[in-house]
């Protein structure tokens, strides 16, 4: 295991921010992902930004205690009451807002109101519909704001052949969500209202799901067959960044 890089602080207990790390994660490293995404971001602290998908909120304070930011916290499947603890155990309760709500969904926030919308590895859960980016998305940033998200995907599209040895873990959800940035820049593209102005594939790509792989979570254990079998042929992770058209 690589060693840990404290990008939580949590006074100088880093026994305890290790486990609370690993403890914490969903999937390939929230903490990478969202560190070298925001190299890619202009954050200051006078932004007002909305995690969305932040799962148990690492992100969320990755990014209150480096950039200053005002965080609002918004999950589906992680109550905010969990969040709302974990965010006061940092201290950061003035600084993160802890929101339950659904993406898929019209979300609870006035339009117009947020200078970045960020989100880490839970994009592709509801937002492969063509019409996402510019009804559910455009309308809460500011006309200056931006939206990045990062998210594991393929190499290359299957186009309708999975690989042998992928079959055991392609089903209908996977084949739903699981896209090329090839194929994620051409669903940007054609938003009426943002402009796709970068997209990357991440170098943490690896370290992410290796971070992820040593948890002691039931889903890291089944995922370890999963990136066994794709032996580093068929997955990335990547980012894509947008700013309102300006007319
Ligand atoms: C794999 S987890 C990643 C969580 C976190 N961002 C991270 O990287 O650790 C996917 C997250 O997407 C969130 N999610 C999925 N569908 C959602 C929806 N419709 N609205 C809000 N969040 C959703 C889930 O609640 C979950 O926390």
């Amino acid at each position: 295991m690589k060693e840990f890089k404290p990008t939580i602080k949590f006074g100088k207990n880093t026994e305890f921010e290790k486990e609370f790390y690993q403890k914490n994660l969903m999937g390939p490293s929230a903490l990478m992902i969202i560190e070298e995404l925001a190299g890619h971001l202009s954050l200051t602290h006078s932004m007002r930004v909305l995690d969305l998908g932040c799962g148990t909120g690492l992100s969320s304070v990755f990014l209150a205690q480096e950039f200053g930011v005002q965080v609002f916290a918004t999950d589906l499947w992680i109550p905010a009451a969990d969040n709302y603890e974990r965010i006061r155990a940092f201290g950061l309760e003035d600084q993160i807002i802890p929101i339950h709500a659904d993406a898929s969904e019209e979300l609870p926030f006035a339009h117009g109101y947020f200078d970045a919308i960020l989100c880490v590895d839970a994009y592709y859960y509801f937002a492969t519909g063509e019409e996402y980016l510019d009804k559910y998305m455009a309308p809460f940033l500011k006309h200056n704001g931006f939206i990045a998200v990062a998210m594991p995907g393929l190499q290359k599209e299957f186009g309708g052949n999975v690989p042998e040895a992928m079959k055991p873990f392609w089903g209908e959800e996977v084949n739903r969500t699981f896209h090329d940035l090839g194929w994620w820049q051409a669903l940007w593209r054609k938003s009426e209202s943002m402009h796709l102005t970068d997209s990357f594939s991440l170098s943490c790509h690896r370290a992410a799901w290796d971070d992820w792989l040593i948890c002691d979570n039931p889903y890291a254990k089944r995922d370890i067959a999963m990136i066994e079998a794709e032996g580093g042929q068929y997955f990335d992770t990547f980012g894509l960044i947008a700013e309102p058209q300006k007319n």
